[in-house]
């Protein structure tokens, strides 16, 4: 096994579960100091209990990205336990709803959690890293943020506008040493995509999008995270990956 994040402090949202909960995992099993922070605390008490075996460096807190002052006062106090190196924005929310049908509150929550919760804890924590001209921020875009879907206008809006914040913060940000990069997942079995979508949704789905024949897996995405976060990358930024089981190839045969 890679040893890659030895001593590293990695802070990540809406890591209790998904494929924040898999990121966090393998961060952990490469030695990683782990922060977890999530609103849920029933998934985090899980997710801790479930991490115990992995590393005896991983902590959670319960924490809401879109409160600025906790979020505020909450990295002050992760710096002041060990200065933040890596920080992986995950958190998200989506829900199905026709364009025409949006209701203002569905529009204006999805955009709070999914954007301006990046916002808030990207600005508190790169203003630590500027001033020790050192860190990685990676950025939870979406497949959805290149190419929209059928009902999800707020969520799409959302994950285009990751893409945009992620390419301003790594030009702004590249003189002070901090890279910011985004990953794009299409369509990945997650608690949230089962929630939202059936077994016989998530089937047809597949069978007409997507050429790898099958939805993605937490597995497959979270090392994408570790290698952005990695001096693996050290000579990217403002740069999007996207893992998609090649849907934005083109078009499946339409027989
Ligand atoms: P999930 O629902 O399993 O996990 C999301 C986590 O974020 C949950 O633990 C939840 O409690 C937490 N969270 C939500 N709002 C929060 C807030 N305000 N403050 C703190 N934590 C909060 O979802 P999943 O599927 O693992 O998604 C993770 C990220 O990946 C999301 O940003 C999602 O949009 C993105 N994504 C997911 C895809 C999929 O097919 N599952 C595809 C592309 C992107």
């Amino acid at each position: 096994m890679k040893n890659r994040f030895e001593n590293k402090h990695v802070v990540i949202t809406g890591g209790a579960r998904g494929i924040g909960f898999e990121t966090a995992k393998q961060f952990a099993q490469e030695g990683a100091y782990v922060s977890i922070l999530d609103m849920n605390p029933e998934s985090l008490a899980t997710a801790k209990s479930a991490l115990a075996s992995v590393s005896k460096t991983i902590f959670v807190y319960e924490a809401d990205i879109t409160n600025r002052s906790q979020i505020s006062d909450l990295v002050d106090k992760l710096e002041t336990q060990k200065p933040i190196d890596v920080l992986i924005n995950n958190a998200g929310i989506a829900e199905e709803t026709p364009f025409l049908e949006i209701e203002e509150k569905n529009w204006k929550k999805i955009i709070d959690v999914n954007l301006t919760g990046y916002f808030h804890i990207s600005q508190f924590v790169c203003r630590y890293m500027a001033k020790r001209k050192q860190g990685v921020v990676v950025n939870m875009a979406s497949k959805n943020g290149l190419d929209g879907e059928f009902g999800y206008a707020h969520y799409n809006a959302s994950k285009g506008a990751i893409i945009m914040l992620t390419k301003t913060m790594a030009l702004e940000l590249a003189h002070l040493n901090i890279r910011v990069n985004a990953v794009c997942p299409g369509y990945i079995q997650t608690p949230m995509s089962m929630e939202i979508d059936s077994p016989e949704f998530t089937k047809n789905f597949v069978d007409r999008y997507i050429p790898l024949n099958r939805p993605g897996k937490v597995e497959e995405i979270a090392p994408l995270f570790l290698f952005l976060a990695s001096t693996e990358s050290s000579f990217m930024t403002g740069q999007v990956m996207i893992a998609d089981g090649g849907q934005l190839a083109g078009q499946k045969p339409s027989i």
